[in-house]
């Protein structure tokens, strides 16, 4: 069927076609946190420098637990939403405090951290920890409502979760870590908000929106 289709293609190529990207030679639990909140608002393109050099000075949790705020502050320079830095590192904090300084592998515990929605919470468990979580984002709803040809407003809470329900779905038995980032890849690289690559896409021939010559009019958005 399509969703069984849509996971393996897409697998497949991901396996193929992956950039090597540094958050990705990681699997420390705290790395992908980091690297997580930091793509939340920027491109990868620049995120890179700024992760290698954020890792370099905090290798681990509790360093960057103990670090003076102004430090962080400092490695987080041109980013922007600083907010994203206050608030990754009291959550860091809490980990040292409550878990030991391990980043929590439980839903409700990581979901329970400062500055992690459920974006971020998905991104945590399934990457670092490869639970079957969804992972969804803007990158992955645009996806998704493509290939399936979904009409529903992504602005509106409902319609996420029900993404969330559906990319749970299609997550192939124990690969969850590379099939979300499959989906981001495939999102950032091939499923591009306005001018999507279809000629290279693992998944064409049975994209629904595309089937249809709509796949530009999608994702439904209403408030900007
Ligand atoms: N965007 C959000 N998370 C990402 C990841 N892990 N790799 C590439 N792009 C991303």
């Amino acid at each position: 069927d399509n969703k069984r289709y849509f996971s393996t293609e897409l697998l497949s190529w991901y396996h193929k076609e992956r950039r090597d990207l540094p958050w990705r030679r990681s699997r420390d639990p705290y790395h992908i946190w980091v690297s997580e909140i930091m793509l939340q608002q920027t491109r990868v393109d620049t995120v890179i420098p700024y992760f290698n050099r954020f890792v370099d000075r905090f290798p681990s949790l509790r360093q960057l637990a103990e670090a003076p705020e102004e430090d962080v502050l400092k490695h987080w320079e041109g980013l922007g939403y600083y907010s994203r830095a206050r608030n990754l590192q009291s959550a860091v904090r809490e980990v040292v405090e409550r878990y030991d300084g391990r980043v929590p592998s439980i839903k409700s515990e990581v979901s329970g951290l400062k500055g992690v929605g459920p974006y971020t919470a998905g991104a945590i468990l399934s990457i670092a920890y490869n639970q079957p979580e969804p992972a969804v984002d803007g990158n992955v709803m645009r996806v998704l409502s493509r290939y399936f040809c979904l009409e529903d407003d992504i602005a509106r809470p409902s319609t996420r979760v029900a993404m969330e329900g559906l990319a749970q779905e299609l997550i192939p038995e124990g690969e969850a870590a590379d099939f979300n980032q499959a989906l981001m890849e495939l999102g950032a690289m091939v499923c591009t908000p306005k001018s999507p690559s279809c000629p290279e896409c693992p998944v064409m021939k049975l994209c629904k929106g595309r089937l249809e010559g709509r796949e530009r009019e999608l994702p439904v958005k209403t408030k900007a």
